[in-house]
C-alpha cells in the first residue's frame, strides 16, 4: 500500500517538529538561491520543484520574494496537487504551474525548459540508491549552467548518514555544495548544490525514481 501523503504534511503544523524545522531551512536556502542564481536577462527564473507537496516550501517564499519566478510544481497526489493550486491561487501567483503528474517519468518533463532552481525534497529517502544515483545524474539536464538544487535526505535509524553519499553524488555529476545545514538534534539534512560543469541538454531518456511502497519522507 502506498503511504498517505496527506497525513504525513501534518507534521508540518506540529507545534516545532523536525519537520516544520527542515521547512525553515529550505525556505531560507530558496530565498538565497533567488538571490544568486543564475536568471534570464529580463530576470525571470524558472523554478521545478519535484514531488512537490503541497507547495508550502516554495509559493510563500516566490509570493514574498520574487513573484516573477515561473514555478512548475510536480505532484502525483490530486489532493496535495489541489492545495498547492489553492494556494498559489490565494497568493496570487499567476506563474505557477501544478502538475498532477509522476515526477519520475521523463516524459514529464517533455515540453519543460531548464530551470534556474530546482527542489528535490523529501525524495531521496523514499527510493532506492539507484535511482537516486539516476536521478543526480539526470539533474544537470534539468538545469540552465549555475543552476541551483536545493535537496534533502534524512539521517537514517541506525544513525548512519545517506545525505554524505548524496553530496558525493553531486560532487561526481558536476555541481559545487553552496550549503549544507546538518544539525546535531535533527535527523534532516538539507544540500544546497550549484551546477558548475557541463550541461547536457537534450530529452530525458529514463525513468529516474519509483517511489518505494513504504517511504520514510
Ligand atoms: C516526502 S513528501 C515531500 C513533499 C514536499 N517536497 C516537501 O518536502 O514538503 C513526498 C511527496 O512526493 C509525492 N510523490 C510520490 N511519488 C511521486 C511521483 N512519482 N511523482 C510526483 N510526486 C510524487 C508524494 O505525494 C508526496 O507529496
Amino acid at each position: 500500500m502506498s503511504k498517505d501523503w496527506v497525513r504525513w504534511h501534518q507534521e508540518y503544523d506540529a507545534q516545532g517538529s523536525s519537520l516544520g524545522r527542515r521547512l525553515e531551512v529550505v525556505r531560507r536556502d530558496l530565498r538565497r538561491a533567488l538571490g544568486t542564481s543564475p536568471s534570464e536577462p529580463d530576470g525571470t527564473r524558472r523554478l521545478i520543484s519535484i514531488c512537490a507537496g503541497d507547495g508550502r516550501d516554495v509559493l510563500p517564499v516566490i509570493a514574498e520574494h520574487d513573484r516573477r519566478v515561473r514555478a512548475l510544481l510536480v505532484e502525483l497526489d490530486p489532493t496535495l496537487a489541489r492545495r498547492a493550486r489553492e494556494t498559489a491561487d490565494d497568493l496570487g501567483l499567476s506563474s505557477v504551474e501544478i502538475r498532477t503528474a509522476d515526477a519520475g517519468d521523463a516524459g514529464t518533463y517533455l515540453d519543460v525548459r531548464p530551470a534556474h532552481i530546482l527542489l528535490a525534497c523529501g525524495v531521496f529517502g523514499n527510493v532506492g540508491d539507484d535511482d537516486v544515483r539516476r536521478t543526480v545524474a539526470a539533474l544537470p539536464t534539468l538545469l540552465v549552467a549555475g543552476g541551483i538544487v536545493i535537496w534533502t535526505r534524512a539521517r537514517a535509524d541506525d544513525g548512519s548518514d545517506p545525505s554524505q553519499w548524496v553530496r558525493t553524488l553531486f560532487a561526481e555529476h558536476g555541481f559545487t555544495e553552496l550549503s549544507f545545514t546538518a544539525p546535531d538534534d535533527a535527523r534532516f539534512r538539507v544540500g544546497m548544490h550549484r551546477l558548475a560543469g557541463a550541461v547536457r541538454h537534450g530529452a530525458l531518456s529514463d525513468r529516474l525514481f519509483t517511489f518505494r511502497a513504504s517511504g520514510a519522507g
